[in-house]
């Protein structure tokens, strides 16, 4: 008997069931702002577990990708207040991803052309701003600046506002990005990190910084109100490996069962071409951290089942496979076929490909009608 469809208490928080929307950049969002497509987007997929937003940077140097909607300013709050609002309407829970790319951005996103800062001055990732015309284009991140050890207690100070902002416009908790070549783990990384002040160096210090933000943000929201996101022997972005890569998010596994978190979720980059990470590593964690232990990369019904069954996780999340299939829930329950997504319609243009993919009753309808029309004609 499956528990994937039987509800969940994530820390004090009830989901209707198991399957989790993973965190999706949509590129959708003109001027950084969220707006009503994005809300609808959203509310046709509650029905999901927990939704987990696309990416939402906490400040202007965090971005590194044009139309990501931001939740630092005014405008862009208002948007996502409209956004929460329709997952609730339908009964869904919703949390944010809290991000900053930090060495993964252009000048041309950044303020006054400013360069992107990071740990260190080494150069990695690709972002999305303006090229040499003027024309939106998928570029090589420019060289980094290093932050300075003040900048980094600022960054901090960002990360609490967002997840206060994040509490106001009505999400139920945050997720804190802590995966995939971004900002932390650029810090957590012994070779991209080469810093000499308390944010470099030993494995302590190579994780303070999300530490300080994991602190900063359970004392202000609440810990039952947090997740992290972490990607072990990642190497998006350029990410280099290193000796105590696996020992480092064990150590953070450890700290992070001191603070009562309502999760940590593990990406697994296999699906985006890079090394799969290993399952005897998952199984580490898992025997590591004690707490809600969500993963993500390349499941489906059966490995979603197998993984929860056998305690490797407790919860599965699906990301490509929403996006395609609004009813995902419902489709898996019902063992109903599903819809094929759409690699090119992933990121930026319309709303092909983003809210019109229809839900299984919505598609059956539809056929139904149309074979009534070639039978009148
Ligand atoms: C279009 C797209 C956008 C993504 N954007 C984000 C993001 O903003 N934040 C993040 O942590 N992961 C992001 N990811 C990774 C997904 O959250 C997920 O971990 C990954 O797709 C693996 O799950 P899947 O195999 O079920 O698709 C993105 C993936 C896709 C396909």
């Amino acid at each position: 008997m499956s528990t994937l469809f039987e509800p969940y208490d994530l820390a004090g928080i009830q989901l209707d069931n198991r399957i989790i929307m993973a965190p999706m950049t949509r590129s959708r969002a003109p001027n950084d702002i969220p707006n009503e497509m994005g809300a609808l987007y959203y509310r046709q997929r509650a029905s999901a577990g927990l939704i987990i937003s696309e990416g939402t940077p906490v400040s202007r140097q965090g971005t590194g990708y044009l139309y990501n909607p931001g939740i630092y300013g005014p405008d862009q709050l208002d948007g996502w207040a409209k956004a929460t609002r329709a997952v609730h309407e339908r009964g869904g829970v919703f949390f944010a991803q809290i991000w900053h790319v930090g060495r993964v951005s252009h000048t041309s996103v950044q303020i006054a052309g400013a360069a992107p800062v990071g740990p260190s001055e080494q150069q990695g990732g690709m972002a999305f701003g303006y090229n040499e015309q003027g024309i939106p284009d998928m570029l090589p991140a420019s060289t980094p600046r290093r932050l300075a050890t003040r900048e980094v207690r600022e960054i901090v100070r960002d990360f609490a506002q967002a997840a206060v902002n994040a509490r106001n416009v009505g999400f139920d908790g945050v997720e804190i990005h802590g995966a995939n070549g971004y900002l932390f783990e650029q810090f957590l990384n012994a070779v991209v990190n080469d810093r000499d002040d308390e944010y470099g160096g030993s494995r302590e210090n190579r994780c303070r910084l999300l530490i300080e933000v994991v602190d900063e943000v359970c004392a202000l929201i609440g810990s039952h109100r947090v997740g992290v996101r972490l990607s072990p022997h990642g190497q998006l972005f350029d990410m280099p490996e290193y000796d105590d890569n696996g020992e480092t998010y064990l150590y953070l596994a450890r700290e992070f069962n001191k603070r009562n978190l309502a999760y940590v979720h593990l990406h697994d980059q296999g699906g985006q071409g890079m090394p799969p990470l290993p399952r005897d590593y998952l199984k580490q964690f898992r025997d590591t951290y004690h707490g809600n232990l969500l993963f993500a990369g390349n499941l489906d019904k059966t490995e979603a089942e197998k993984l929860v069954n056998d305690g490797t996780i407790d919860l599965p999340v699906f990301g490509r496979l929403f996006t395609s299939n609004p009813d995902l829930v419902e489709r898996m329950k019902n063992d109903w076929p599903l819809a094929e997504y759409d690699p090119n319609t992933f990121y930026g243009g319309d709303a092909r490909g983003y809210v019109d993919f229809p839900s299984y009753a919505e598609e059956q309808e539809r056929q139904a009608r149309q074979r009534l029309i070639d039978e009148k004609s």
